[in-house]
């Protein structure tokens, strides 16, 4: 039984272990903290037998939904927790008003683009830019 809700700071270290697990860059706690100001209930976890199998992170700016760092544990797959994750996020980020969601995948990353467009998100030819406003980030 799948149980998919909003984190909880007892949940941190078992979200970490997730994304360590899928090889995901880990969102540090200062990170999630300044994160959680906004929009917390768009930060889901998925528990299987209160053990957390998957996670994901949405943000909404006030024009388009983003969603962020899904992963689930390698050892829960193909049992459409991500899907169900995706799911509840996209429920949630109507309720709030958001019209498009968008996300990012690395272009080497099949299965996780197989994943997305088996829920209808289609790749579109955008090149990401980025620049660090401080150091290490
Ligand atoms: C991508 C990922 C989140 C999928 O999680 P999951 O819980 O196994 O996904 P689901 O069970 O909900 O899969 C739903 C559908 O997506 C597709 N899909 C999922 N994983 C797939 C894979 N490895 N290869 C091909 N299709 C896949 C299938 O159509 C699947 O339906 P099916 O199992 O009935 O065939 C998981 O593999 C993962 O954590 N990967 C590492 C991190 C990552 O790539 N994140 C997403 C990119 S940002």
């Amino acid at each position: 039984m799948i149980n998919v809700r909003q984190f909880e700071w007892t949940d941190f270290d078992a979200v970490t272990a997730v994304w360590e697990a899928t090889g995901r860059d880990v969102v540090t706690r200062p990170e999630l903290e300044a994160k959680l100001t906004r929009d917390p209930e768009l930060f889901l976890v998925a528990a299987s037998d209160d053990e957390v199998a998957g996670v994901v992170l949405g943000t909404y700016d006030g024009r388009r939904g983003w969603i962020l760092r899904l992963a689930v544990h390698p050892g829960h797959r193909r049992k459409g927790i991500a899907s169900q994750l995706v799911k509840e996020l996209e429920d949630r980020f109507e309720r709030i008003g958001c019209p498009r969601v968008n996300l990012l995948v690395m272009p080497d990353n099949e299965a996780g683009l197989r994943f997305w467009r088996a829920l209808g998100y289609l790749p579109y030819p955008d090149v990401l830019c980025s620049k660090p406003l401080r150091s290490g980030v």
